[in-house]
């Protein structure tokens, strides 16, 4: 029976590049996987600089765009990171197959040590290994996740090897799922739509349709287009491959026929995009309002998967102790 495992960080409000790129993707999976687990990664916001204050209202978001989107309790179990204790606990186990070297080349570690000179921490680096044992925990088949995440992906599927290889066959090694919009570009068109890097650039999924507009507007477009009357190349335009997620065939047309021949401005192209964008939401917005009043749902689910997970991970850690030669824990 083959698992499906993904999860995200509380590090910001859900984007539409973690929708296209992620969480549709989960969705989608969990109609055709028995076993589906989704989690919220909170020990990995500890990476980076963060308000504790603000972090459990963070959660309590995420949850509600999560269940708002499709994530459906009854099909995946939805639970949080820090409250199944064996994920840390396998980290440390994991941290002696996974190579030092591999870790330095980490291309997100580089990111963000750059982007954040002040805040460079052992956890930092060693965040690849706490993310093998989020999937490894529940020996998972394919992991949903956005282009960014692939590296890590396959260095989990590296430390699989080095621990089978070490202690004996635990741990298959999980393959990645991609969705067609793997890499959504942000506010500049050259670097991923984010929310733990900056969440300046990235387009919030669930934000008032006015700020969405707004920021929509400061989004770059073809750089050919320097005046209104310069004809544009949509296929190298961000506002176009966001088109392409949420537009009918006949907006995907009148896009590619007025920007070629200058026939429509990017403004117009902008405004239609938001139009699109609203309605293909409309209905997550609508059911996410119906959440977001019932009491006490975000600690009902989070607490039924943590439960449910608990059972799982205690298992894999009980072989994984037994294969390690360490003392029975009783
Ligand atoms: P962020 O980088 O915005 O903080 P996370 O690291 O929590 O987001 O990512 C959650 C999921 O969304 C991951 O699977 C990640 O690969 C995916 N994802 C993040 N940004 C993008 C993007 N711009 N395009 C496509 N997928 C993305
Ligand atoms: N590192 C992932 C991200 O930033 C979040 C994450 C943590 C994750 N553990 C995971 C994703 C395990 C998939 C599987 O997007």
């Amino acid at each position: 029976m083959k698992t499906v495992f993904s999860g995200i960080q509380p590090s910001g409000e859900l984007h539409l590049g973690n929708y296209l790129g992620a969480v549709r993707n989960w969705v989608a999976l969990q109609e055709q996987y028995p076993s589906n687990l989704f989690f919220i990664a909170d020990y990995h916001v500890l990476t980076q600089p963060y308000d504790p204050k603000a972090l459990p209202g963070r959660v309590s978001e995420m949850v509600l765009d999560l269940l708002a989107l499709g994530i459906d309790p009854d099909r995946s179990l939805l639970f949080l990171q820090s409250s199944v204790s064996q994920h840390t606990e396998l980290a440390w186990v994991l941290s002696n197959a996974a190579g030092f070297g591999d870790l330095e080349r980490m291309t997100q570690f580089k990111d963000k040590s750059a982007h954040n000179p002040e805040h460079i921490n052992a956890g930092l680096f060693t965040y690849p290994v706490l993310q093998a044992a989020d999937i490894l925990l529940y020996k998972a088949a394919l992991v949903p996740v956005g282009q960014d995440q692939v590296q890590h992906i396959e260095l989990t599927r590296r430390i699989a090897r080095a621990f089978n290889h070490r202690w004996g066959a635990t741990f298959p090694e999980p393959e990645v799922a991609l969705t067609n919009m793997p890499k959504l570009l942000g506010l500049d068109g050259k670097a991923k739509m984010s929310k733990s890097l900056d969440n300046h650039i990235a387009l919030s999924l669930f934000a008032d349709p006015k700020k969405l507009r707004k920021r929509l507007a400061k989004f770059a477009t073809d750089p050919a287009r320097v005046q209104r009357e310069d004809p544009g190349n949509p296929d190298v335009c961000n506002i176009f491959t966001m088109h392409k997620a949420v537009s009918s065939e006949a907006d995907l047309a009148w896009v590619r026929q007025g920007c070629t021949t200058a026939g429509i401005g990017c403004v117009d192209c902008k405004t239609r995009l938001a139009e699109n964008l609203e309605t293909h939401l409309a209905g997550f917005v609508t059911k996410r309002a119906e959440l977001a009043a019932t009491p006490g749902i975000v600690g009902e689910v989070l607490d039924a998967g943590a439960v449910k997970a608990r059972v799982i991970a205690s298992e894999t850690m009980r072989e994984v102790r037994e294969k390690l030669g360490l003392w029975p824990s009783r």
